[in-house]
């Protein structure tokens, strides 16, 4: 997939060439299984929340390379994150990554279970990040939170249950399903580094109103891009009558939310030391996707 000038390709090099190099089983019977796992992993997506990591890592002055554990985890999550949100019972979606989608391939059998899989083998991974043990612990907390019932599953939740929300509702609903997982990308890094707590606020300051940004544009996007272009079918929220940023406020005024919460995640990023040049780049690019 085809990313914008500016993003910093170096990292998303990194992260995939980590991906690519993952097994999951020598075993012959499972296979099929780790077949359909990197069918999704490997599909191309756009690796924001792993370059994300690095790009924190590079602002906090450490090697992304050696964040790569802990970035390859978010990856297999958010990865069967959208497994599962494609099945018939959730968002019931055909395209995904410009590819079939996992139950299209597999079967929804297969596909259930890869998301499954994916899941821990993200734990697996993140366990052999190298560090002090009690920050990879905290660490793994803050991503199994990000994921859980007040983060990315709790967020789903109330997405599939489909009410009607209001304004607050909406944000929160993006937060969580969201906006957590995108929070978490960035502040496990201080987390894994052991930077002190105020330091680490900025970050998680910018981080969540990234996230909660990133799906506004993924609502808007929704409206705006054609299959190809986003590499999933568009117009799903509206198949489905979800509430969106667009469904609540219209195409104009949800584009003028995403630039206020763009502006705000900058003025957070300007608080915190370091080189962010690669983090600015990145909400630059959250911001101005078309993809
Ligand atoms: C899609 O995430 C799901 C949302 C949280 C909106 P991405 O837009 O990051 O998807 P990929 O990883 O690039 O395929
Ligand atoms: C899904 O939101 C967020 C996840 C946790 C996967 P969407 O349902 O809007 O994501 P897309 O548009 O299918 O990628
Ligand atoms: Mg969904
Ligand atoms: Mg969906
Ligand atoms: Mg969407």
């Amino acid at each position: 997939m085809a990313t914008e000038p500016g993003y910093p390709e170096d990292l998303r090099d990194l992260i995939e060439a980590a991906l690519a190099e993952l097994r999951f089983s020598p075993a012959p019977r499972t296979a099929g299984l780790e077949e359909a796992m990197r069918y999704s992993l490997l599909a191309g997506g756009k690796r924001v929340r792993p370059v994300l990591a690095l790009a924190t890592a590079r602002a906090l002055g450490a090697a992304p390379e050696r964040f790569l554990p802990v970035a390859a985890a978010i990856e297999l999550v958010h990865t069967y994150s959208l497994i599962h949100d494609d099945l018939p019972a959730m968002d019931d979606d055909d395209l995904r990554r410009g590819k079939p989608t996992s139950h299209k391939q597999f079967g929804e059998d297969v596909a259930i279970l890869a998301g499954d899989g994916l899941f821990a083998e993200a734990v697996r991974i993140f366990c052999e990040q190298p560090g002090e043990p009690a920050h990879v612990l905290a660490a793994l907390r803050e991503l199994s939170a990000a994921t859980g019932v007040d983060g990315m599953v709790g967020g789903q939740y109330i997405d599939v249950l489909g009410e009607h929300l209001d304004a607050a509702g909406l944000r929160e609903l993006h937060a969580l399903k969201t906006g957590r997982l995108i929070s978490a990308s960035v502040c496990v890094v201080p987390i894994l580094e052991g930077t002190d707590e105020s330091e680490t606020l900025i970050y998680r300051r910018f981080a969540d109103e990234l996230g909660v940004l990133f799906q506004i544009i993924d609502d808007i996007l929704d409206v705006t891009e054609s299959d190809e272009r986003l590499g999933k079918p568009h117009g799903s929220d509206e198949r489905h009558g979800k509430t969106t940023y667009v469904s609540l406020y219209g195409l104009e005024r949800a584009r003028e939310l995403a630039g206020e919460s763009h502006a705000k995640a900058r003025s957070a990023l300007a608080e915190a030391g370091g080189d962010t040049e690669d983090l600015r780049r990145v909400a630059d690019y959250i911001f101005t996707r078309h993809e």
